[in-house]
């Protein structure tokens, strides 16, 4: 009887730690991190909080998170970003973002 136990909790353990490594919303490495993309949203992301997965929005939503951030910045006295900075990092995000067939 007790070996039986103890059979089954390591079996338990081992099917919590396939499941943990197999999920599909633990992502944990961002794509395409040797673009300047990459490098002006990690920069431009990260004074307030971790950056965003990509893949968080579809690409047609991220222009107004960003607007939104921007605005985050400004009422912080932050430095705020460049046209051609924001521009960058939409451009990585909605590459790289959630398409829009696929369901939450
Ligand atoms: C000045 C601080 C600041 C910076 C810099 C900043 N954020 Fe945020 N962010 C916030 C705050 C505050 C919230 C929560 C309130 C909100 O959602 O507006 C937030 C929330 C978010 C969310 C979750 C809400 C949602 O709409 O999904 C995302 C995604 C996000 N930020 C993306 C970004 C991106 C992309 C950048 C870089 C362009 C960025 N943030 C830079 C302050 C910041």
């Amino acid at each position: 009887m007790k070996k039986n136990k103890i059979g089954g909790v390591i079996v338990v353990l081992l099917l919590c730690s396939a499941c943990d490594s197999g999920s599909e919303h633990v992502v944990t490495t961002y794509p395409d991190q040797q673009s300047l993309g990459f490098q002006q949203f990690s920069h431009q992301c990260s004074t307030c909080h971790r950056p965003p997965m990509p893949d968080a929005h579809v690409a047609g939503a991220w222009p107004a998170v960003i607007a939104r951030m921007q605005q985050h910045k400004e009422q912080r006295g932050l430095l705020v970003m460049s046209a051609a900075e924001q521009q960058q990092v939409l451009a990585y995000l909605q590459t790289h973002a959630k398409s829009v067939s696929k369901k939450e």
